[in-house]
């Protein structure tokens, strides 16, 4: 529940409901048999599989595992894993463009392969290894790719930035040192609506 002083009423199997509200300052989940209070969805989860543990699992509740930690979160199956990283997770550096799989902005990594974030349910992802443009740094501290971009200002709106990055580094863990053809290939399913593409590619050519 985000908006303070709502409250959101949803069915979880066999006619019982999970009611949450939000007021100014807390958000309580309840739990839907026995009335009890929780702050927060964990919580809440515990105590259900304790104490009604012979109902089965909370339905829609999954654990994903995003930069090296788990993720405890309630999905719609609708629900794409860019929305999920960014609403519900709050890690807003992948970016949205198209939506439909074609600018490469949502570029994740899932289990070390470059991901369209856009085109992956949530629910699919349970079980893989989850790695956002947030992962790739150490706190404050940049990793080498995204390092070489802001060094060499590889970037005009920034937009694309964070799936460009993401796109690169799978290239550079690979090969420190592209081509420019290899380059070009790699970076194929990223675009950049600046149309920076010379200064991208000038950029990795230097190599990690
Ligand atoms: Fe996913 Fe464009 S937002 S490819």
């Amino acid at each position: 529940v985000t908006m303070p002083g709502s409250t959101v009423t949803q069915t979880v199997g066999a006619g019982a409901t999970v009611t949450a509200t939000a007021t100014e300052t807390e958000t309580k989940f309840v739990d839907p048999i026995d009335g009890m209070e929780f702050d927060t969805l964990a919580e809440l989860k515990a105590h259900f599989d304790s104490a009604h543990g012979d109902m089965g699992a909370m339905p829609g509740v999954i654990t994903l595992n995003v930069n090296g930690k788990a993720h405890m979160v309630k999905v719609e199956p609708e629900w794409t894993l860019s929305f999920v990283i960014r609403e519900k997770l709050g890690l807003m550096a992948t970016k949205v463009g198209c939506d439909r799989g074609e600018c490469g902005s949502c570029t994740v990594h899932i289990d070390g392969r470059p991901i369209l974030a856009c085109c992956m349910l949530a629910i699919e992802c349970q079980g893989m290894q989850i790695t956002t443009l947030e992962g790739l740094s150490d706190g404050a501290t940049l990793g080498p790719v995204q390092q070489l971009f802001l060094d060499n200002c590889t970037f005009q709106c920034g937009y694309c930035t964070p799936g460009m990055i993401m796109a690169a580094k799978v290239l550079f863990d690979k090969n420190p040192n592209p081509t420019r053809a290899e380059i070009k290939l790699a970076m194929s399913g990223n675009l950049c609506c600046c149309v920076d593409y010379t200064r991208i590619i000038d950029t990795m050519a230097k190599g990690v």
